[in-house]
C-alpha cells in the first residue's frame, strides 16, 4: 500500500502529520533517477526530494515510517543471488538510506519538543517489518511459508532497528520496528486475516502511545512485544 492511498483511505481518522504523502522515491537506490524519483537530498538542513516534474522541499517529518517493502515467495532451491539483493535492498537497505537522509530533520523535530513525552509527536523512526522476519518464530511458521528471502530481510530490518535505536537515543529520536499483520494488500492478498483498516488503524492508535521506553522494541499492529 502506498502512504498516498494510506492518506486517501484514513485522512478523517488520522492527523496529516501522521503521514508525510507517497515520496516518490526509489528506497533502494541512493544515486540516480529512477521510475520513482530519487531518495531525498540533504543539502544541510534542508531535504530535497525530485519527481519528473518538481523539486519539493520537506520541512517536517515526526514520525518516520519506513513502510515501501516487497516479497518473494521462493523455496530454498531456487533462490538466486540477484533476488536475494534485491530483497535486501528494498527491504532493509532502503529503510537505512531514507532514513539516513531523514536525520537531520528528525534531530530537529526532537530539538524542538525536548519535553514531548509522546515519541511519535518528537521524533521516531517506525520500521514496517513483518512477523516473518522474527528468528525465534521461525520453527513454528517455515514449514507454511518458507518466503526465506523476505524473512533474512525484515530480520536484517530488525537489526537496523536494534541499530538505529542505540544510534540514535542521544538524539531523542526513537526507532521501533512494526509488523502489521497479514494485510489485504497487494503483498498481503485477498485471503489476509486483516482489512487494511484494522491494522493501519490499529498501527495508527499504537504510534501515539509510543514513549523512549519503547525504543528499539519489535511490536505488532496491536502494540504487542513480538520476539526477536
Ligand atoms: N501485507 C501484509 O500482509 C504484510 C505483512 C507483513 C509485513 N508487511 C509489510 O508492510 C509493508 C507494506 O506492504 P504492503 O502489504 O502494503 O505491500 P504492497 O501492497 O505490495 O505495497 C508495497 C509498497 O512498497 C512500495 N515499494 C516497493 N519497492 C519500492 C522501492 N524500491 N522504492 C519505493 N517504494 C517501493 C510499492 O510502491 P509501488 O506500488 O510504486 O511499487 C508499494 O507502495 C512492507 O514493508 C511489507 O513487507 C506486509
Amino acid at each position: 500500500m502506498t502512504c498516498l492511498r494510506v492518506k486517501e483511505e484514513f485522512e478523517s481518522q488520522i492527523t496529516p502529520r501522521h503521514v508525510n504523502g507517497g515520496c516518490p522515491y526509489d528506497v533502494s537506490k541512493e544515486k540516480g533517477v529512477e521510475k520513482r524519483g530519487r531518495v531525498p537530498k540533504c543539502s544541510k538542513k534542508k531535504i530535497f526530494f525530485h519527481d519528473q516534474e518538481n523539486t519539493y522541499e520537506i520541512v517536517e517529518i515526526k514520525p518516520h515510517i519506513n513502510n515501501a517493502g516487497i516479497a518473494l515467495f521462493h523455496l530454498l532451491h531456487e533462490a538466486t543471488a540477484e533476488d536475494m539483493m534485491e530483497m535486501y535492498k528494498t527491504n532493509a537497505i532502503g529503510p537505512m538510506l531514507v532514513t539516513k537522509a531523514f536525520f537531520p530533520l528528525l534531530k530537529k523535530a526532537a530539538q524542538e519538543s525536548p519535553n514531548e513525552v509522546k515519541s511519535c509527536s518528537r521524533a521516531a523512526v517506525i520500521n514496517i517489518s513483518s512477523g516473518a522476519g522474527s528468528i525465534e518464530r521461525i520453527p513454528l511458521e517455515f514449514s507454511v511459508q518458507p518466503l526465506f528471502e523476505y524473512r533474512c530481510s525484515k530480520a536484517a530490518l530488525n537489526m537496523l532497528t536494534r541499530c538505529q535505536a542505540e544510534a540514535y537515543k542521544t538524539d531523542g529520536i526513537i526507532a521501533v520496528a512494526v509488523a502489521p499483520g497479514w494485510v489485504q494488500t497487494d503483498m498481503g492478498g485477498p485471503k489476509a486475516h486483516l482489512k487494511l483498516h484494522e491494522s493501519v488503524g490499529g498501527m495508527m492508535n499504537m504510534f501515539d502511545t509510543l514513549t523512549e521506553k519503547h525504543n528499539g522494541v519489535f511490536l505488532n499492529w496491536r502494540g504487542q512485544t513480538l520476539p526477536w
